[in-house]
């Protein structure tokens, strides 16, 4: 079988972690039941660009048993569980192109490989099948695609609103059953964890900037509130900067937060969100880490510039020694600081994330040819089935509205 991984050997520890996660994957052992017995992706080709960890291979194997030929190619170079990519091409037979560390002409060599499977559904995360199929594999006819970042929404939003979009693409992201938890509070426990895995730092009593109040700046201010951290949140958005001050935040522009903080994170989707006037003022010994999708977040082209030395001071943490004399450490590169220096979310909410995912390629399967080459969302029955699904699995049962309440919100009269 074709693939490209770091080291077969590792298949049997890959495995023990893939089964632990899929303890925690109520929801999509359900689908896969019901995929293995209907085949909703029977022969269709499939390529997934994701970050190949425990949970991936539980969402690609649950592909293959709804009938999908599926092949798998790492959407960050460093995010990569050489185990779980091990355990894929060894127990499910899935063609795998990811090794953790691979350098970027090796992460586009694997892009390649994944579109040479000649796909008829992608599936993405941050929007490299999608981009590459609009460049360099233009001709490739393709039925549809889904996107699971909002980093890649937007992408995709742009190239549609462009009107170049060549095919649907269900924005999974846009799920509730996706954001409202996967990036609350999956990106919220696990960018603290990605921090503290590569410096077990104390976070009680730091002072924290968190750049960007969308759901995952506002998951990271939640958590880092939660260790007794003095969390000081960064907004270009006036309606979510104030909406971060009455969550009891401090809110002011980076300019400022740069003199006073002492861990850094930046959360935005946007490019250089903190650079060369905010590295000039931050105090010696500052982290700096980032939970946004691409490692453009913290400008280290110019941290170089400043600096009169760069080492690594540990395995994940690169010591900058400015030409002032004092030391910035940016934690996995530059790169998403919970999949580069952790395990990322875990699985109790990529659970939703990835039942989404699969109820996105059987809903594209089953009806590519009705629709038009636009984003989509996740059709709501289907997002309100995934969070039913998900209570049922905790045990959580809710109330139902009685005929009375039913006809009450029907109808325009007032109660009195
Ligand atoms: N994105 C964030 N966490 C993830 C995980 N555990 N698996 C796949 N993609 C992720």
């Amino acid at each position: 079988m074709k693939r490209d991984i770091k080291n077969i050997a590792l298949a049997g520890e890959g495995k023990k972690r893939i089964e632990w996660a899929e303890r925690e994957m109520p929801v999509l052992r359900l689908i896969k039941k019901r995929f293995a017995k209907e085949k909703p992706l029977k022969g269709i080709r499939l390529s997934a660009c994701l970050h190949v960890t425990t949970e991936t291979a539980n969402l690609v194997s649950t592909l293959k048993a709804g009938g999908a030929d599926v092949v798998v190619c790492a959407s960050n170079p460093l995010s990569t569980q050489d185990d779980v990519a091990a355990s894929l091409v060894t127990h499910n037979n899935i063609p795998v192109y990811a090794i953790c560390g691979e350098n970027k002409q090796t992460y586009y060599k694997h892009l390649q490989s994944a579109l040479a499977h000649k796909p008829e559904i992608t599936m993405d995360d941050g929007a490299d099948l999608v981009s590459a199929l609009h460049s360099t594999h233009k001709h490739l006819p393709v039925f549809g695609s889904t996107e699971e970042t909002t980093t890649g929404v937007i992408r995709l939003k742009a190239l549609a609103k462009m009107g170049k979009l060549r095919f649907p693409v269900i924005a999974v992201n846009d799920a509730q059953t996706k954001h409202l938890f996967d990036n609350r509070y999956g990106t919220g426990q696990s960018t603290i964890d990605g921090i503290t895995r590569a410096t077990n730092i104390l976070w009680a009593g730091r002072v924290v900037v968190v750049a960007g109040y969308g759901w995952c700046g506002r998951g990271i201010a939640a958590r880092a509130r939660g260790m007794s951290a003095r969390v000081i949140v960064t907004e270009v958005d006036p309606l979510r900067a104030l909406e971060a001050t009455m969550d009891g935040f401090e809110v002011m522009n980076m300019i400022k937060a740069a003199k006073i903080g002492q861990i850094f994170i930046s959360a935005t989707g946007n490019t250089s969100v903190i650079r060369k006037e905010h590295f000039l003022l931050m105090k010696d010994g500052v982290i700096v880490a980032n939970a946004g999708h691409f490692n453009v977040e913290l400008d280290l082209g110019n941290l170089r510039a400043l600096s009169k030395l760069k080492k690594m001071a540990k395995k994940h943490v690169e010591e900058y020694m400015l030409k002032n004399g004092r030391r910035i450490f940016v934690l996995g590169e530059g790169r998403l600081v919970n999949l580069a220096c952790a395990e990322g979310h875990s699985a109790m909410v990529m659970d939703m994330s990835f039942a989404g995912q699969a109820m996105a390629t059987e809903f594209l399967a089953k009806n590519y040819n009705t629709l038009e080459n636009k984003v989509y969302p996740l059709p709501e029955k289907l997002d309100k089935k995934i969070a039913g699904l998900k209570l049922a699995s905790m045990g959580i049962s809710i109330d139902a509205l009685t005929s009375e309440q039913k006809k009450y919100l029907n109808s325009w009269e007032s109660g009195t």
